[in-house]
């Protein structure tokens, strides 16, 4: 079928659009820069800078993942302005694709796959997070919340939404681990603050999994926790990611130089939640990347 795809140049998208192709799927991929992101997608793939472009081009099924890096750059007013637009903005125009195919012939998309994150839930201590978990109200929540509340308008037009909060996604070659990495080879690694928040990950072929997943199974909708079913506390990760390389981890990075070097974005590191899968589990989803040993061998070799 032909699946559209926004933020397909991106670490996440790249490896879905390979999946795609892979699995007989045309590929439709939104861009700022449409020459420039060529090489980085499959041959053949029809890549456009707008969403609205597509209009002729009656996609089937629809996955959302651009937007402004979340750690790109301190959290001033403007760039917070600038994380929500860059999704909100984007996702209205899906919204309007939909609105549009539904008026033109009746055919809106079947479905789309929304990106959400972790930060949804905001921090949570250490309490179990499932999809159905209140949400503590900060930033990370707001930004998170305005992304599926416009993607959800899709399903006005006979859209199925499925809305995907996804973990920190781990893989080479980019993403969280490739920041993580240099200090950790160096044996300079620690862990953030206390260590005692929860790091939700997911293996990047697991995620890009979840969307195919979520793209078949007609019966799905609404939001789904994508995260690995076994989420591990900041001091956990160091431990593990430092064995896997077979170096120390010795240098803990207090929570005061992270607040004073980063400001509100320190939320990141120091604040988290014990998200767990309880949807995809429940549809009978099969993790390949259960664990973080798992993950980290594979990733790591
Ligand atoms: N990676 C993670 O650990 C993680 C965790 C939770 C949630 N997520 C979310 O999942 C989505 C995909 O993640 P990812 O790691 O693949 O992201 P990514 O590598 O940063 O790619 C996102 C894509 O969005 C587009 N984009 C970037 N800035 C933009 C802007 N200002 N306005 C419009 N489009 C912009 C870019 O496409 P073009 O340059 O081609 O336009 C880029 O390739 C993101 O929205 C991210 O927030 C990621």
């Amino acid at each position: 079928m032909r699946v559209l795809i926004t933020g397909g140049s991106g670490f996440v998208g790249q490896r879905l659009c390979r999946r795609l192709e892979e699995a007989g799927h045309r590929l439709q991929v939104v861009s700022r820069d449409p020459q420039g992101v060529r090489s980085r997608l499959p041959a053949g793939t029809d890549i456009r800078r707008s969403v609205l472009d597509f209009v002729d081009a009656r996609p089937a099924a629809i996955v959302n993942l651009a937007g402004e890096s979340i750690a790109a750059r301190r959290w001033s007013d403007r760039q917070k302005q600038r994380l929500i637009d860059s999704r909100a903005d984007i996702t209205r125009d899906l919204v309007i694709l939909c609105e549009q195919l539904a008026a033109a012939n009746g055919e809106a998309p079947r479905v789309m796959v929304s990106g959400s994150a972790m930060g949804y839930y905001g921090d949570q201590g250490d309490r179990e997070v499932t999809e159905e978990t209140p949400p503590h109200d900060e930033f990370a929540h707001r930004l998170c919340k305005r992304w599926e509340d416009v993607a959800k308008e899709a399903a006005e037009h006979g859209t199925r939404v499925a809305l995907l909060r996804t973990g920190l996604v781990l893989d080479a070659g980019g993403g969280t681990l490739a920041k993580m990495l240099p200090p950790f080879k160096l044996g300079l690694g620690g862990r953030f603050g206390s260590g005692r928040q929860f790091m939700p990950w997911i293996h990047r072929e697991d995620l890009v999994r979840a969307i195919l997943f979520l793209l078949e199974r007609d019966d799905l909708e609404g939001p789904f926790n994508g995260s690995a079913p076994h989420p591990v506390t900041n001091a956990e990760f160091t431990r593990t990611l430092a064995k896997q390389l077979k170096r120390p981890a010795l240098f803990p990075v207090p929570a005061v130089v992270l607040q004073a070097a980063l400001g509100e974005m320190s939320r990141l590191l120091l604040t988290g939640a014990d998200m767990r899968p309880r949807r995809l589990l429940d549809a009978g989803f099969d993790f390949r990347f259960p664990t973080l040993e798992t993950a980290l061998a594979d990733i790591l070799g």
